[in-house]
């Protein structure tokens, strides 16, 4: 999703913001440029790569810029659509992550006024706004445009001769970068862990001027204080550290994810969250999430009536938001590893207003989601780079482990025995990231199919959904995920020698109906690929190829399935050449409808 940067310092400015640009890309994006103040602004976009933007430039004198990375909603992909955008006297440049509903009428009647916009954007009507507005007083202009606009307009405004920006934020994130004698703006904290670790993040209808030794924010008019933060991620988290992808590298740290997520909640005095069932307290529970963190929901669904016996509603936030019964009778919990997706947030605004508890898990300190919710449940993943989740999924479902364990209702043996196996996991988890070698050979023979099932039961249906997600967003590989008791209502139709099935068994009380399924896929002439807990004589017998994992409770034999889907995925994607890291047309934050 679109990213946006500003500078404001002593240094020029081009080179930094290339830079942060380049630490955005991970947002997914189609287009980028930059507008520099020097002598008047000089803007420079394309629809090519930062880098490739940079190299065709040789470096402007200016210390003050904005820069943005597009991810099209008006307009295809293209050099005019591209911001940053101008006025008619391309003194004021623009750069905005949001989409503004009302902008075909405020286009017209720009239009009539005498403006003339060149792009399809919706965001071009901003400066022209601005130039509207401008009687001598920037700030002022700036504030006088937003009102015009409905719609979320986070955005950065550049004036030439102006000895400051100023940043507006609506609805996506912003974050103020404080340096010495020098700040920055941008969408998300990966970008400026390169020049500085305190940050202010802004709130919506937040106004922000900002300069190279100050920073105003203002909202309705007056100035506001804004906490400033301590951000803890490295500079090294956000890098490759020798790994070919950053989905690799994600991959591989998950037994440290593990392990700090599990730190974090342990040396908690309290328990993460309040679900105490019965005499007043909760008597169900709904989760929402979307994409990957939908996924999590599901499996939080068997964790939490496994453990703590209560019925448990799962839905997509983008549904839920358009369904007629909203509220719960108890308490809700929203995933977002992000804490910005669109629908997301919505959803926690609905259940507030209709008086909900709202708990979220998110893996973003300060994220939007954060600020508004009852109380926020910390996943500790350090930041995720690739589009597609992993390690972020993977501290999830710890989060929910955790929260339901101390409300669990199954008996003080089973609970001890469980809270043992939860603290080996990341030790399997490892086990089978030692075994890449092998899955990653199994990934070869399956990159050269176009259509792929998925298939798990009870616990593992969501994991099969999952792997199916990862397989179809990096490899490209039309992929679905199903429970394997829905396999033979319609998707039969489809099995045959080239259409494999990948099947996630578990020796729990699934066990010989998977078994049943997967004679039924065998008698279809499926290619067929298990993932087993064990050594298992019948599936041996069964399987084409048969992928062990480490032996596990089942309750968290999806963490140690869902990375060796996680690995498959990776290596057909690699092996079919894909983009890894940034699929076409995928955001890793999906701050939009
Ligand atoms: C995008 C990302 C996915 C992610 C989903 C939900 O589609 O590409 O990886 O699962 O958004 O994001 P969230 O931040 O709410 O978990």
């Amino acid at each position: 999703m679109c990213g946006i940067v500003g500078y404001i310092g002593k240094k020029k400015a081009q080179p930094i913001l290339l830079n942060c640009l380049g630490k955005l890309e991970y947002r997914g994006y189609d287009s980028c440029g930059i507008a520099i103040s020097a002598s008047g602004i000089e803007v420079h976009k394309d629809a090519v790569r930062v880098r490739v933007l940079g190299e065709a430039l040789s470096v402007l004198d200016g210390t003050v810029g904005i820069g943005h990375t597009r991810w099209a909603t008006h307009g295809e992909p293209s050099k005019v659509n591209a911001h940053p955008h101008c006025d008619c006297t391309g003194r004021i440049a623009v750069v905005h992550n949001g989409v503004i509903n009302n902008f075909y009428k405020l286009r017209e009647q720009l239009a009539d006024e005498g403006h003339t916009l060149a792009s399809q954007t919706d965001t071009e009507v901003i400066p022209h706004l601005i130039e509207k507005y401008y009687d001598g007083d920037f700030v002022k202009a700036v504030e006088l445009a937003v009102r015009e606009i409905e719609g979320s307009y986070t955005m950065i405004a550049l004036m030439a001769d102006e000895s400051k920006i100023v940043a507006a934020r609506k609805d996506s994130p912003l974050i103020i970068g404080i340096g010495d004698r020098e700040n920055y703006i941008a969408s998300d904290v990966p970008a400026l862990l390169d020049y500085t670790s305190r940050v202010i993040y802004l709130e919506d209808g937040d106004i922000a001027v900002v300069s190279a030794d100050n920073v105003d924010v203002k909202k309705d008019g007056s100035s506001v204080d804004r906490e400033e933060h301590k951000i803890l991620w490295s500079v090294e988290d956000a890098q490759k550290a020798g790994y070919e992808h950053f989905m690799l590298k994600e991959i591989h740290e998950q037994p440290k994810v593990i392990r700090d997520t599990l730190a974090e909640y342990i040396s908690a005095a309290e328990p993460a969250a309040d679900l105490t069932v019965g005499d007043g307290g909760l008597e169900d529970m709904l989760i929402l999430a979307c994409g990957t963190s939908y996924h999590a929901s599901l499996v939080g669904k068997y964790i939490i009536e496994g453990l703590v016996k209560i019925p448990v509603r799962v839905e997509l936030a983008s549904e839920f938001n358009y369904s007629g019964q909203a509220s719960t009778r108890s308490r809700a919990i929203v995933i977002t590893q992000s804490g910005e997706t669109y629908d997301a947030l919505m959803s926690v605004k609905r259940l507030k207003e209709e008086g909900c508890q709202v708990i979220v898990i998110t893996n973003v300190v300060g994220s939007t989601v954060s600020r508004i919710a009852d109380q926020t449940v910390y996943t500790r993943a350090g930041p995720e780079i690739s589009v597609a989740a992993t390690k972020t999924f993977v501290a999830q479902l710890i989060a929910l482990y955790w929260l339901a364990l101390p409300y669990s209702r199954v008996d003080i043996r089973r609970l001890d025995d469980l809270v043992m196996e939860l603290r080996q996991l990341p030790v399997k988890v490892q086990q089978v990231l030692d075994n890449e070698a092998i899955i990653a050979d199994y990934a070869r023979q399956l990159a050269k199919f176009e259509n792929m099932f998925y298939m798990g039961k009870g616990i593992n249906y969501p994991v099969a959904l999952e792997g199916a997600l990862k397989l179809k967003e990096i490899s490209y590989i039309h992929a679905e995920g199903y429970a394997a008791g829905e396999l033979k209502h319609g998707p039969f139709a489809l099995l045959g020698s080239k259409t494999p099935v990948v099947a996630v068994v578990t020796q729990d009380n699934t066990y010989e109906s998977v078994i049943t399924t997967i004679k039924q896929v065998k008698a279809r002439q499926s290619p067929l690929l298990a993932l087993v807990g064990e050594e298992d004589e019948t599936i041996i017998q069964l399987a084409d190829s048969v992928i062990t994992v480490p032996q596990i409770d089942p309750l968290f034999s999806p963490v140690v399935n869902s990375v060796v889907l996680q690995l498959l995925a990776y290596y057909v994607a690699k092996r079919r050449g894909c983009p890894i890291d940034f699929p076409r047309h995928l955001a890793k934050t999906v701050t939009v409808e």
